[in-house]
């Protein structure tokens, strides 16, 4: 399973780098907000830093939602680097953008999905990433993992090509359980990513191998 932080923080995406186990970037309008990124230039000036940092795929969404505009942004937004994906919403004419983007060499991450159905859709539309957010479907209180395990299950089912993007991810156990249902890609903000570090058990043990070093250094 590929690692890739949700964020448009530099500080942050440096520090997952720096780890060595990143292998993307996903970033949404509000992620972008966060940040204070504002302006067509800043925007792209932001991705392409965030490019230059990481070498893999970096989602950058379009703001548009009727075909024609999200063709257009999609496109200025895939010039900015050869890494970039362009995300697009799960709605009718972001189907139909998925496709189009498709049959032009363009790669897609099909974002806000919620459903199987959803999942299905942006597979035949194309899409090399689909994003089903389980957080958001565990706080609205359905099974949020349960939705990769049906998507895994369909996909492979199917031969679907699309890789599942695990997005929405509140802990550290979410990525933990999405390694077990086979998502290809696991989106997190860094908390949860450095949770994986993390046991008493260790702290415990180097403690104790420290003090006992002391003995014959
Ligand atoms: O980037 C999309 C997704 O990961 C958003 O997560 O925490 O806002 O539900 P969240």
């Amino acid at each position: 399973m590929k690692f890739f932080l949700d964020t448009a923080n530099l500080d942050q995406i440096k520090e997952a780098h720096d780890l060595g186990v990143l292998d993307g970037i996903t970033t949404n309008p509000s992620l972008m907000a966060k940040e204070g990124v504002k302006g067509y230039d800043a925007v792209v000036n932001h991705y392409k830093t965030i490019c230059e940092i990481v070498d893999g795929d970096v989602s950058a969404e379009v703001l548009s939602t009727d075909f024609k505009s999200m063709i257009e942004e999609g496109e200025r937004l895939a010039a900015i680097h050869p890494n970039i994906v362009v995300k697009v919403p799960m709605i009718k004419d972001g189907v139909k953008a998925i496709k189009w983007f498709t049959d032009h060499d363009i790669r897609t991450n099909c974002t806000l999905v919620f459903s199987a159905g959803q999942a299905i859709l942006a597979a035949k539309a194309g899409a090399a990433y689909v994003s089903p957010f389980i957080g958001r479907i565990d706080d609205s209180g359905w099974d949020g993992m349960e939705l990769i395990y049906q998507i895994r299950a369909i996909y492979d089912m199917q031969g679907y090509f699309t890789e599942i993007l695990a997005a929405s991810i509140r802990s550290t156990n979410h990525i933990i359980s999405c390694a077990e249902a086979g998502a290809d890609v696991c989106t997190t903000p860094l908390d949860p990513l450095l949770g994986l570090l993390k046991h008493p058990l260790t702290d415990i043990g180097l403690a104790k191998f420290c003090e006992d070093a002391k003995k014959f250094s």
